[in-house]
């Protein structure tokens, strides 16, 4: 099987995470657009979706699925997402697609975050992805130098401007031992928006697209 059918594979496996008479939280990404186009056969059994980006609440509505702003939801018993990576405690990194800060507040509504994924997904270290921040511009080289600092080197996404107008860097060889304490770390840093660590958040379940089928994994 390839790549996209894997993501296809668990895109659809994600259907059944989904609580019948119940909004869902919908990630970003290639995995997400292929739950999304699964979510529109059953949509006449939830009342509606909020979403994690511009490219998925436009996909959502294009399908017919009506799309409820964050703001008016208190808690979702579920958010589905990809991850672009995920080792075997559920800590991911995410953001690939530039959607982390939305991604992570809509996660933070839901009681579970299902992850789907292909296998390629998942790592024993977090960290040969290069790590997405969501930064505000006239902060980027003081973010940039406390990278260094650790061992990282930033590099400003070109031609990215997130949804909620700010940059995107990239930063390459960090070594993220621990997710957690990396992740509260770089939340402190003035000017960071969003890091794409997602410890706090992590998952609750990952349904991991492999030759021989669905692994669900439970954390
Ligand atoms: C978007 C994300 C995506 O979930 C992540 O990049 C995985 O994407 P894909 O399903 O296309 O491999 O975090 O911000």
């Amino acid at each position: 099987m390839t790549q996209d059918e894997l993501k296809a594979l668990v895109g659809r496996a994600a259907l059944e995470h989904v609580v019948p008479g119940q909004l869902v939280g919908v990630g970003t990404g290639s995995t997400v657009n292929h739950f999304i186009d699964a979510l529109a056969g059953i949509k006449d059994r939830f009342p509606g979706a909020v979403s994690s980006s511009a490219a998925s609440t436009e996909r959502l509505r294009r399908h017919g699925i009506p799309v409820f702003e964050a703001g008016e939801v208190q808690r979702l018993p579920v958010y589905i997402d990809g991850a672009d990576e995920i080792d075997h405690r559920g800590f991911m990194v995410k953001g690939g697609g530039a959607a982390l800060t939305r991604e992570k507040i809509v996660a933070d509504l839901a009681q579970r975050f299902v992850c789907i994924a292909d296998e390629s997904k998942l790592v024993d270290r977090l960290g040969r992805y290069p790590l997405p921040v969501e930064v505000i511009a006239m902060a980027v080289s003081q973010v940039a130098r406390r990278f260094a600092a650790l061992g990282g080197s930033a590099t400003v996404r070109a031609d990215v401007i997130t949804d909620n107008g700010h940059t995107l860097l990239d930063v390459r060889g960090l070594d993220i031992a621990d997710p957690l304490a990396m992740e509260a770390e770089i939340n402190q840093w003035p000017g960071v928006v969003t890091v794409g660590i997602f410890a706090r958040h992590r998952a609750s379940v990952c349904l991991l697209g492999t030759a021989l089928g669905v692994r669900t994994l439970v954390f």
